[in-house]
């Protein structure tokens, strides 16, 4: 088979359509996706590069709830907000779907039947938390306690966010309902299960070795550490069946008699929205989708972030080998994660650089944050983003280098030539300094088919240092007066190395390559030079390290559970100046969708304080309320705004915040003690 009778079908997670897309989630598969992408492209392979919105099971209703509106309304909203900073940020899929389209409903459908014709399911009955009140099953996301492994109190039913480990929810101490609150109770129920346990032979040695039904399969080699570990350890644990299937009344039906109020598991249904989209995409390409799931000819590769790893190295591919026809997985590239300025990136407390207000506060400047994700890329470990680094390798590395060399040259050959390209022969020192370039344009691509894209991309700048080293070596703009000629060579050279660039930095970054490109001018005549990165200022920077600060603020103290305190004397408890205040004026914080800022009169002082409390109330509503407020707090400053106290809230297990008042009318400045 030579190279291009193959044809690549390159997966990304389906990020779920309930909130949006953060630096981790690109970091993880999103980026790295899009260059192994635009490279096979640019070689001129058949690449499908597939992807879509997520828009099915417990996180979507819960955010739905918690919001006061319909699931549908929130995968609405989030689709095309994911979807438009996916393509502001130049990452191009060839087909980005939702999981709620018809044509995936029926292909889940169909998949389910045809396994459970097959007598692929085990159908079991057993006990699972049911909440009275709201007459529901509980979905593992609906379930939160204590978690058996490290104790944080707060793990969901599947997974705890705190140390990591995957969950059932009867593992939990004090389980507890997170829509009500309640303590749910057990209830039978049955569903289709997996018996995975019956997949662990192959599995292992698919995994392992790179071997399926006795074949090579693909190079384990390839396969990166954490994957082939996770997925061992999960094998050595034993497998345990699954069920397939859910009681919720959001997701695709369970196309099989007796299933009333029950849906597809969520991670049965994504995992098929590849295929689904696969088929829209080929209809609207004049493809036929089965040539890229169902021919051996193809390379599946679905890139994801490490918390996906079971799912697509596993689950999925026992779920396609069952069924039949249909190609496994090539690799599954899978990401550690990336975490922000020494934590965890957390969407619920806030804690993370949204992609979309990147793209707003850094307008074109796409392609340095590619590069700097690329660069700190978590393939072996997890790494970390900080602004300060982000401003060091932007300023050091694309402004000082890449930037730099580009710059040089594009002035030299308007200096020398008026924008003319020169064309000269290389004598041995020019050949001996394109053949180490080309040397590392050739390893660049070899090391992004290997999935190492961070080298890969450092391998890239390695041309940019090599005609920087160039030109400092043989300083054209000495020679210029003496040796004239040699110049042309030199610059005809450097021209070289600079389209040279632009078709190795194309994966990464494809909006700097169509600069030089339009530079270069089809090597007719060098447009004018224009700079190709700009510094990050250190104001630049300081207004996102204040934002993240915010972010902290407003997010503690961790709410404890109740009675979980620890006691105080009634001294410390008389430190508090709490107060009755009148709300004299209100208004929005620019650019801070949570934030008033209001005029408090205190009995003793008009004050402003920042309040986190416009998802709650508008301004015009607060004027002349009487509410409780903290007069002795440290003041600080909250998006630029000084904060001088804090107005007192209650908040109930929705989230929702209501004012603590006085019951009857009291004078502002009246003492709450
Ligand atoms: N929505 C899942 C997540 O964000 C990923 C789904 S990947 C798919 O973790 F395979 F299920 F599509
Ligand atoms: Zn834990």
């Amino acid at each position: 088979m030579s190279e291009h009778t193959k044809k690549h079908l390159v997966t990304a997670a389906l990020p779920y359509a309930n909130g949006p897309l953060h630096i981790g989630h690109i970091a993880g598969a999103y980026l790295p996706a899009d260059i192994y992408v635009r490279y096979l492209k640019s070689i001129g392979e058949d690449v499908a590069f597939i992807c879509g919105s997520d828009e099915h099971g417990a996180a979507i209703t819960l955010r739905a709830k918690k919001e006061s509106t319909t699931p549908q309304a929130i995968v609405d909203k989030y689709h095309a907000i994911n979807k438009n900073a996916f393509a502001d940020f130049g990452i191009q899929f060839d087909k980005y779907s939702r999981t709620t389209q018809e044509i995936h409903k029926k292909t889940a459908q169909d998949f389910f039947k045809v396994l459970n014709d097959k007598g692929v399911f085990e159908k079991q009955t057993s006990e699972q938390f049911y909440d009275k009140e709201n007459q529901q099953f509980l979905a593992d996301r609906y379930i939160a306690g204590e978690c058996p492994n490290c104790h944080y109190g707060n793990a969901y039913g599947d997974q705890c966010e705190k140390c990591g480990s995957t969950l059932n929810p009867l593992d939990l101490i004090n389980p507890k309902s997170t829509i009500s609150g309640n303590i749910p109770v057990l209830k039978e129920t049955s569903h289709w299960y997996l018996p995975m346990q019956k997949d662990e032979d192959w599995l292992r040695e698919w995994v392992e070795n790179g071997i399926l039904d006795g074949k090579v399969h693909h190079d384990s080699k390839l396969w990166r550490n954490q994957v082939i570990g996770q997925c061992k350890s999960w094998i050595d644990g034993g497998l345990q069946p699954r069920a397939m299937t859910r009681d919720l009344d959001w997701g695709v039906k369970v196309p099989v008699e007796g299933a009333d109020g029950k849906v597809l598991y969520v991670w049965l249904d994504a995992p098929i929205g590849y295929i689904s989209a696969t088929k829209e995409w080929a209809e609207e390409n004049g493809r036929n989708w089965e040539d890229y799931w169902k021919s051996e000819n193809t390379e599946l590769i679905h890139f994801i972030g490490k918390d996906n790893i079971v799912f697509h190295a596993i689950i999925f591919p026992i779920i396609l080998k069952a069924h039949g026809d249909f190609v496994l997985p090539t690799n599954v590239p899978a990401n550690e994660f990336l975490n922000l300025e020494g934590d965890k990136i957390s969407t619920s407390r806030n804690w993370a650089v949204w992609l979309h207000e990147y793209l707003e506060d850094f307008p074109n400047r796409q392609d340095e944050l590619r590069y700097v994700l690329t660069s700190i890329a978590p393939e072996s470990k997890d790494s970390e983003f900080t602004w300060k680094d982000y401003q060091a390798r932007v300023n050091n590395e694309l402004v000082a280098i890449l930037g730099n060399f580009v710059n040089r040259v594009a002035v030299l050959t308007h200096k020398y030539y008026e924008g003319e390209i020169p064309s000269a022969d290389f004598s041995e020192e020019e050949n001996e300094v394109l053949k180490q370039a080309k040397k590392l344009a050739v390893k660049s691509g070899d090391l992004i088919k290997q999935f190492k894209f961070r080298e890969a991309q450092n391998t890239a700048m390695g041309i940019a240092r090599i005609g920087n080293k160039y030109l400092a070596d043989v300083e054209p703009w000495k020679l210029i007066k003496t040796d004239p000629e040699k110049v042309k060579v030199t610059m005809t050279l450097a021209l070289e190395l600079v389209s040279m660039l632009s078709e190795t930095f194309r994966p990464f970054l494809p909006e700097t390559s169509n600069r030089l490109n339009s530079l270069l001018n089809d090597r007719k005549t060098l447009a004018k030079p224009e700079l190709l990165f700009q510094k990050i200022e250190d104001k630049d920077i300081e207004v996102q390290i204040e934002k993240l600060a915010n972010s902290k603020i407003m997010n503690e103290p961790e709410p404890e559970k109740a009675g979980q305190l620890p006691a105080i004397n009634f001294e410390d408890f008389t430190k508090l100046d709490i107060r009755v205040g009148t709300i004299l004026e209100a208004k929005k914080v620019p650019k801070a969708d949570k934030l008033l800022e209001l005029l408090v009169y205190t009995g003793i002082d008009k004050r402003t304080v920042v309040s986190g409390i416009a998802k709650h109330y508008s301004a015009e509503e607060v004027i002349g309320k009487k509410v409780s407020i903290l007069l002795n707090l440290e003041p600080r400053k909250i998006r630029g705004v000084e904060s001088q106290g804090m107005i007192l809230m209650a908040e109930n297990a929705e989230g929702e915040l209501s004012f603590v008042s006085p019951e009857k009318d009291v004078e502002s400045g009246s003492a709450i003690s």
